[in-house]
């Protein structure tokens, strides 16, 4: 959560740094602010997205070129969303300014310290104290800043990615990292520190992911030393990122959530490509192949997540039981990693995460880690943490993910969990050659698939225009279908604000049923032939309480269609593939329903995409 980014070099730095902000702003959009450096240090900072930012500089006056600047956007932990608790903020001398994702835990004790020694804070954050404490380090050692920020930052029990400029220094950034990812650029004469990769890559592909503990030095003359808490100098590698521009663009759709919706055929087959081929009936994960039979002969798989990532790992776990016949467990990370779990040597662990950044996850797999399991991240960003923790893993290859509630993540996870299955279904031997030759022709038939659904997308808008005033819905699901349920309420629920919860269809009757009246649009997930019967039952129990059924149905379904309200059909496919199917209509729902009462859809209210605060 929050979006860093600083600019040192020979370009006027705001327009670069008000650019690399609404890059981050999925990281949070509580408020922003830069502050900049030519002689004075200048702090523009404001409640609001970054748009209001830019508005407010594009007043300011533009007399003197600032080559030098760092900036942030805010999603409050401490202290609320307004002009003063946003960042960068300043020492009390006004000499150094700071920009800071994460939480200083111990920011109460250092405050109380440094009021008794005379220190005054404005604002109610943590990072206003981790200033003050640099300040004072920097004053009472006459050391220089990075000196300063390392000593000071000894003190601090915590999350940090920050970055510091001193007005007495001006040819110079102070970045350092813990638990929070900092990301340095080398461009042709200039230098930039990030968040992540997406403010940098106009500029350049080369970069330095810093590791925890680290602290980077880096001059105007593109010179930079990293050295850790303890001032040893290290030689980290310079990566070259793949990465293109146009991902991060919306490329002709409204919103990003949109074009990531279309973008699915697409990255589902990206998913898959290289990992499995129906001709020659094998499906492998690269990142597991070394440890196949260490995994397939473990007690357990445990699969730890949060939010959408965990409702693909509750797919995986029907996935793996039914197709590999491991037990496996689904956990929600933040619960795992706090209740003192049962984790052997002989246990697997999956760590599931589109940005490999979620502190929650990260501190799941951390302690699986030190209980001597196997740790296997499935992660989207590239040489995130989640992907350097563990010791092995795939990367689900669904290119950037900027719209914050996720949609081809969750289908691409859903891909590479299926692939897991088959294989170690497969490397088992425990599926019938003739099934698993199916499964794998239907697997790479998905993506046409996905594409037929999204070519209904019109119908799919109007039935979200007959819905869009309810207040709350009910998305049931039985099988492979149940986590679908789930994810397509919390969809709705992230992006239209309207109260939604999905359920087992049959526990419908232990409750839910109490709920529904003709206001209640209930979506059903009926494409499961294994229990179709049983779920035109649940249809009709809705029906008889005046619900208003929305039914996701296999094409060519006639009994569902007489006496559901609404029907999107999806094309027929194995069972354990459904979710990549019945996924995108609730999607498309979720998207057209928040887009006609006015919602926010790629920033909904209160949310961040990357959530490093626990
Ligand atoms: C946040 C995002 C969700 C995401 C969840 C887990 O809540 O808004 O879209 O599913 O974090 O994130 P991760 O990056 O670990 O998959």
């Amino acid at each position: 959560m929050c979006g860093i980014v600083a600019y040192i070099g020979n370009k006027e730095a705001c327009p670069i740094l008000i650019e690399g902000l609404k890059k981050l702003e999925y990281r949070g959009y509580d408020s922003a602010g830069v502050a900049i450096l030519n002689g004075d240090l200048k702090i523009i900072k404001k409640k609001g997205k970054v748009a209001k930012l830019e508005k407010l500089l594009n007043e300011h006056s533009h007399d003197t070129i600032h080559k030098i600047g760092i900036a942030h956007t805010r999603w409050a932990t401490h202290g609320k969303p307004n002009d003063i608790n946003a960042h960068p903020h300043i020492s009390g001398d006004g000499r150094l300014a700071i920009i800071h994702n994460g939480i200083i835990e111990n920011y109460m004790s250092i405050k109380k310290a440094l009021m008794e020694r005379g220190h005054e804070f404005i604002s109610e954050t943590d990072t206003e104290v981790l200033i003050h404490l640099i300040e004072e380090v920097q004053s009472t050692q006459d050391i220089t800043l990075e000196e300063a920020v390392r000593v000071a930052l000894k003190q601090v029990v915590g999350a940090y990615a920050i970055v510091v400029i001193d007005k007495n220094e001006p040819d110079k950034l102070v970045g350092a990292k813990l638990s929070s990812p900092l990301v340095f650029g080398i461009g042709e004469d200039e230098c930039f520190l990030a968040s992540d990769a997406s403010p940098i890559i106009k500029y350049t592909n080369k970069m330095i992911y810093l590791e925890d503990g680290e602290v980077i030095t880096v001059h105007r003359d593109g010179k930079y030393e990293i050295r850790t808490l303890d001032n040893e100098l290290l030689d980290p590698q310079i990566q070259e990122l793949e990465l293109k521009i146009d991902e991060l663009e919306k490329g002709g759709y409204s919103h990003y959530m949109l074009k990531e919706i279309f973008q699915q055929p697409i990255t589902v087959a990206e998913s898959m490509r290289g990992r499995v081929n129906s001709d020659e009936g094998w499906a492998i994960l690269g990142g597991m192949s070394q440890h196949i039979g260490r995994i397939a002969n473990s007690d357990r798989i445990i699969m730890t997540a949060c939010g959408t990532s965990w409702h693909a790992a509750m797919i995986g776990e029907y996935l793996l039981e039914d197709l590999a016949r491991v037990s496996t467990e689904v956990e929600y990370a933040s619960e795992f990693r706090y209740r003192n779990p049962i984790i052997n040597e002989n246990d697997f662990i999956i760590g599931l995460s589109q940005s490999g950044e979620t502190a929650d996850t990260l501190a799941a797999i951390k302690l699986a880690k030190s209980k001597g399991a196997l740790i296997y991240g499935m992660v989207n960003v590239i040489g995130s943490t989640i992907a350097r923790e563990t010791d092995c893993g795939s990367y689900i290859h669904a290119g950037p993910e900027i719209g914050v509630a996720s949609t081809k993540a969750f289908t691409s996870q859903v891909t590479v969990l299926t692939l897991m299955a088959l294989y170690i279904g497969h490397y088992k031997k425990l599926i019938p050659e003739d099934y698993f030759r199916k499964l794998l022709t239907e697997l790479e038939s998905i993506p046409s698939k996905i594409a037929r659904i999204l070519a209904k997308d019109e119908q799919i808008k109007f039935i979200a225009g007959e819905i869009k005033n309810a207040s709350n819905a009910l998305y049931l699901g039985r099988g492979y279908n149940f986590p679908v349920a789930l994810e397509g309420a919390l969809k709705l629920k992230e992006i239209s604000y309207i109260h939604a919860e999905g359920y087992p269809a049959a526990e419908m009757k232990h409750g839910p049923i109490a709920l529904i009246d003709m206001y209640m649009p209930v979506i059903v997930l009926a494409t499961n032939k294994s229990a179709y019967e049983k779920l035109v039952s649940n249809i009709q129990e809705v029906k008889a309480r005046n619900g208003v059924v929305i039914a996701i149905v296999t094409e060519g379904d006639v009994q569902i269609k007489e006496i559901a309200d609404y029907t999107i059909e999806i094309p027929e496919t194995e069972e354990p593939l459904t979710p990549l199917l019945s996924v995108i209509p609730l999607q498309l729902l979720a998207y057209h329903i928040a887009v006609m009462r006015g919602c926010h859809v790629d920033q909904p209210r209160n949310l961040a995409k990357s959530v490093t605060v626990e």
